[in-house]
């Protein structure tokens, strides 16, 4: 038997930059043209094609879906050459079909990846989240305190009155009641219409984007992308699975999940070390989107290391393909 290939995530992660920056690619000439499923397809058709090239023996471990209702880049998906390191891969070719769709900031590229094993396989279920920044006392929030307690526990952390705290919300009505609650503490808001992903990596950089806070229920596989990022950037954060009904609670056994109770910190969602890329579709806070001028489409990627906190930022040019 051979012994495992090594975990390389510095070259590695380069060759992970690549598979982002070409879903953003393929989705960009989509942006703004109304049809969220051909934006989709166009970036998993890239991000396959180009993660495919890469020297790993990878398993999507989050993916499009499970293998019946997803061709490409399913739960449990072989990718890469096979030669190479066994990872685990989660990702989301295009974080925010709608916000593509409808030319609206933040739509993101996103993947990461880990030794086999340390991505939690969540299923498609929701997830309840809460992620703050780094520089923080360790479980300074908590999923069981009230949205009022989490901001003024913060805002005490930060020696802040409860106004300075900013705090990020899915706008969804299932988020009504915790919206005004979070208002009555006097904290702001900025509400999203979509794409949690960028919603939790906010608060790693609070002072560029003026986020300190993420909280609310989305989706669960998101959240692993979430974690893998606040790993690389800092921060912390906690996410508990959600389910509506017993078919929701199969997909959860049937990922191997046995306590549908448990709170996971960021370690538990993402226990190696990881390697995270997201590069921007549409314009955010976090990346800018791809710009196209004639002949060109210019992309903006971040790609990070969780064993080094490295975070960098990658500007790529590239003729436009006729
Ligand atoms: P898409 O990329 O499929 O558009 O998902 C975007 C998203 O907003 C996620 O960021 C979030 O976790 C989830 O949808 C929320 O789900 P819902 O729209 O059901 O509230």
């Amino acid at each position: 038997m051979t012994a495992p290939k090594d975990f390389n995530d510095r070259m590695l992660s380069l060759g992970l930059a690549r598979v982002s920056e070409a879903a953003a690619h393929a989705s960009a000439l989509l942006i703004g043209h109304g049809d969220e499923k051909a934006a989709d397809q166009a970036a998993v058709n890239a991000m396959r094609d180009q993660l495919n090239m890469l020297d790993i023996k990878g398993v999507v471990v989050i993916g499009e879906g499970e293998r019946d209702e997803a061709p490409m880049l399913f739960i449990g998906e072989e990718v890469g050459t096979g030669d190479g390191p066994e990872v685990d891969i989660a990702l989301d070719p295009l974080e925010g079909t709608t916000l593509t769709a409808k030319d609206m900031p933040n739509a993101l590229t996103v993947i990461a990846m880990a030794p086999r094993g340390t991505l939690l396989h969540a299923p498609d279920v929701y997830m309840d989240k809460l992620a703050v920044g780094p520089g923080y006392p360790v479980d300074v929030v908590s999923l069981d305190m009230s949205p009022a307690d989490r901001v003024r526990a913060l805002a005490r952390a930060r020696g802040v009155s409860d106004r300075d705290i900013t705090v990020c919300i899915l706008e969804r009505p299932r988020h009504e009641e915790m919206i005004a609650e979070v208002r009555q503490t006097g904290a702001a808001i900025r509400l999203i219409t979509d794409g949690d992903v960028a919603g939790v990596i906010h608060c790693a950089e609070a002072e560029l984007t003026g986020i300190d806070m993420y909280m609310g229920s989305g989706g669960a596989p998101e959240g692993v992308l979430a974690a893998a990022a606040l790993k690389c950037m800092g921060g912390q954060m906690w996410g508990r699975l959600l389910f509506r009904n017993d078919d929701e609670k199969g997909r959860a056994r049937k990922a191997g999940i046995t306590d549908l109770d448990r709170v996971y910190s960021r370690n538990d969602l993402v226990t190696a070390d990881v390697i995270f890329a997201a590069t921007g579709v549409t314009n955010g806070s976090i990346v800018a989107g791809v710009k196209r001028e004639p002949g060109y489409l210019t992309t903006e990627t971040i790609l990070m290391r969780s064993k080094t906190g490295s975070v960098r930022r990658m500007i790529y040019r590239n003729p436009i393909k006729s």
